[in-house]
């Protein structure tokens, strides 16, 4: 079964049970907390317990399908004989979590052969919830999104976020600052999915980010670009971990060209 709406049914039972697991986890006080990458790239007990849940839980019901989680890799699935991946960030904004903010996200994308066909972003601390199939549409709360139909580069609200690297860091406050001046302004909200989200349902009008990896981006990428945000690397690639941007059609090529001038994808 690959159906995209089917496989879409599956990740929104599955991410509203790791949502309940991770408010409830939230709510007994944050446990066990480590580092990965670099001392501000922090993972919390909670992220791994998540992380287990729904990997048990598709495992159980899909076992001959692979997961692509943040905290454990490439796991199960073995010879992934169905052709379908999973690719989970069980907690999109740790830091978030971590200080008690009420935005993080449960990212959880279904994709076949290589294509996301499904995705959900789901906030357990506020119940938002957005879900894409390919070819499906974009949708919150029975509303189908559009992006914000912004035309004018200098009345576009970014979003954006930085990676754990503190060269890599400072490359990127380089860049927004002298992307600012071009711009309404710059958000941080913390979450890579949820501004991709955002930026569907037109609360953002754009966003990019450099160093974003396929769990951060995968079904918000898809929420965006069946909302009909243009969702590219730079210079012709492919959205990827080398660069991200999602943007209405008529301001891609206008952010697009700035950020190329100001070597966004470049740097550490
Ligand atoms: C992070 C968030 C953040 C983005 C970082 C990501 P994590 O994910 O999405 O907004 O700027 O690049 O690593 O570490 O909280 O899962």
């Amino acid at each position: 079964m690959a159906d995209p709406q089917e496989l879409l049914a599956v990740a929104v039972t599955i991410a509203r049970s790791a949502a309940d697991l991770a408010r409830t986890l939230r709510a007994q006080g944050i446990g066990e907390v480590s580092t990965k990458s670099t001392p501000t790239d922090v993972v919390t007990a909670a992220d791994k317990a998540v992380e287990n849940h729904v990997i048990e839980v598709l495992h159980q019901s899909r076992p001959d399908d692979a997961v692509l989680g943040e905290e454990t890799g490439q796991t199960g699935g073995k010879v992934a004989s169905s052709a379908v991946r999973w690719i989970l960030d069980p907690i999109d904004g740790t830091v978030n979590y971590l200080y008690g903010l009420p935005q993080y996200a449960v990212s959880l994308a279904a994709e076949v052969g290589g294509t996301v066909v499904a995705g959900v972003v789901h906030n357990p601390a506020t119940g938002d919830e957005w879900t894409a199939t390919r070819g499906g549409g974009a949708w919150r709360a029975g509303r189908r999104l559009t992006g914000s139909g912004v035309t004018d580069l200098g009345q576009t609200l970014v979003g954006t976020g930085f990676g754990y690297d503190p060269a890599r860091r400072a490359h990127q406050a380089a860049v927004l600052a002298g992307l600012l001046p071009r711009i309404r302004d710059i958000r941080r909200i913390g979450v890579a999915s949820i501004d991709l989200c955002l930026a569907a349902e037109g609360a953002l009008d754009a966003v990019y980010e450099k160093g974003l990896n396929p769990w951060d981006y995968a079904a918000g990428g898809l929420v965006a670009s069946e909302a009909g945000l243009l969702v590219t690397g730079l210079r012709g690639e492919p959205a990827g971990p080398g660069f991200l941007m999602a943007a209405p059609p008529a301001v891609h090529g206008l952010l697009h060209d700035e950020l190329v001038a100001l070597d966004a994808a470049g740097g550490p």
